[in-house]
């Protein structure tokens, strides 16, 4: 049998984080495949930080990471770079994650070469094309052509099948971000970066924070750091660390209003196992970040997001996350009752995680091998359990 081609995009810190255990697991299945790993390197220091800390090098990188790139920019160096690979690797199935450019853009390549693609983390929605932007249309669209469609939830499933998905098509997975997160977590690591290990052991409370969303870019991100302003002048025992996006839009906005505090921690990006590992060892979590929504239950910590909407309902709904939008006093208000009130943290910190189990990649790469007629069923599905206490 001649092994299948398995190309595998990415290019941004979440989305290669997400398919770093399925890369992994591919790795594992050599009698049957051979997986060729592409780089569009949207994002090149923070994705290298990723692929150094998985230990995955790209068969091709494409490099194609400007400063302050338009998003036009980034599709159009995307897709012609990737149509060239797509006929020289001449893969059996592409796999792309999430809703980056990347995403959409590695499904479009391969949708000009006939090549089935499955998608990662597919169906989630806000049903509101402006939030979050791009992302909301790159999920939809990548949707429209891919073969198959791995919902990390009941809910994502049931959205695609609203959209008349073909229901054969459609398997819950559960997310490769829990896999990622046990592989972490089980790493014993020492934080990497002095200031942040001065912090983390400096015996105050911790408020991590991350921020980059297009949406909230000027005015409502100059909210969040208002509110975050206000929090670390009125706790001085509580410090805020601040792994900044390298995104210069980002810092323009969040630098001049924290710099000056002294219990204000403004980072590089922090690599994953730093990231995870801080975040394991806060009190509290505010966020705008897709990824850090879907971690930060699993290490039993609230998390305030920064979003009027999100397409990851399933935690709030269970009370882990909580949607503050970008008012300044809307967040303030929200940290200030975490931080005083124990019972409303408790409430938080208390609750169940409906995201994965860490078998993700695993349950993808069988549906994958069940879509090649290699296995005769595809699996399970991933239900959600309650976290034991
Ligand atoms: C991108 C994704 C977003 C995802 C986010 C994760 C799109 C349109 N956006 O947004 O969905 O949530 O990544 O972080 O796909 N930069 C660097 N070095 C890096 C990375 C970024 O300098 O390693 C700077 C560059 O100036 C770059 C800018 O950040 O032009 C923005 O990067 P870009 O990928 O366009 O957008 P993000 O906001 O990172
Ligand atoms: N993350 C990281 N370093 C950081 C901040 C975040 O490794 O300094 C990780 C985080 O654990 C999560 C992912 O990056 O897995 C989220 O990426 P991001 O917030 O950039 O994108 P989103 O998930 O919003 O698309």
């Amino acid at each position: 049998m001649k092994k299948k081609t398995i190309a595998v995009v990415f290019g941004t810190r979440p989305d290669t984080i997400k398919l770093a255990p399925i890369i992994l697991r591919l790795r594992q299945e050599r009698s049957w495949c051979r997986t060729v790993c592409i780089a569009t390197a949207q994002h090149r220091q923070m994705l290298d930080q990723v692929l150094d800390v998985f230990h995955i090098r790209p068969d091709e990188d494409l490099n194609i990471m400007k400063p302050r790139q338009s998003l036009a920019m980034i599709t159009r160096n995307t897709v012609e770079a990737l149509d060239r690979i797509m006929v020289e690797a001449e893969p059996d199935m592409v796999l792309v994650q999430g809703d980056t450019l990347t995403t959409f853009v590695g499904s479009l390549a391969a949708f000009f070469r006939h090549i089935p693609v499955g998608h990662v983390e597919a169906g989630l929605r806000t049903n509101d094309k402006t939030q979050p932007f791009p992302e909301e249309m790159n999920r939809r669209l990548t949707s429209c052509i891919a073969d198959l469609h791995f919902a990390p939830t009941a809910t994502a499933k049931r959205a695609l099948l609203r959209e008349h998905v073909d229901p054969r098509t459609v398997f819950v997975t559960g997310n490769t971000v829990i896999d990622a997160l046990h592989i972490a977590v089980r790493r014993k690591h020492r934080l990497s970066i002095p200031a942040l290990r001065k912090a983390m052991e400096s015996g105050r409370r911790t408020i991590l924070v991350t921020m980059h969303r297009r949406e909230n870019w000027g005015e409502p991100m100059r909210g969040a750091a208002a509110a975050l302003r206000r929090i670390a002048i009125e706790f001085p025992d509580v410090q805020v660390v601040f792994p900044m996006h390298k995104n210069p839009i980002v810092r323009d906005v969040v630098m001049p209003l924290l710099r000056d505090l002294p219990n204000v921690v403004l980072l590089e990006p922090l690599d994953y196992l730093d990231f995870v590992h801080a975040m394991a060892l806060s009190t509290l979590v505010i966020t705008d970040s897709g990824g850090v929504q879907e971690e930060g239950p699993s290490l039993g910590k609230p998390i305030l997001v920064l979003r009027e909407k999100t397409e990851r309902p399933e935690a709030v709904e269970f009370g882990t996350v909580k949607l503050v939008g970008l008012d300044a006093g809307t967040i303030y208000r929200a940290a200030r009752r975490l931080l005083t009130s124990p019972a409303a943290y408790r409430a938080m910190a208390a609750a169940v995680n409906p995201y994965g189990d860490g078998r993700a990649a695993e349950r993808t790469v069988r549906i994958i091998r069940h879509y090649f007629h290699l296995t005769r069923s595809p699996g399970g599905e991933f239900v959600p359990r309650r976290r034991r206490r």
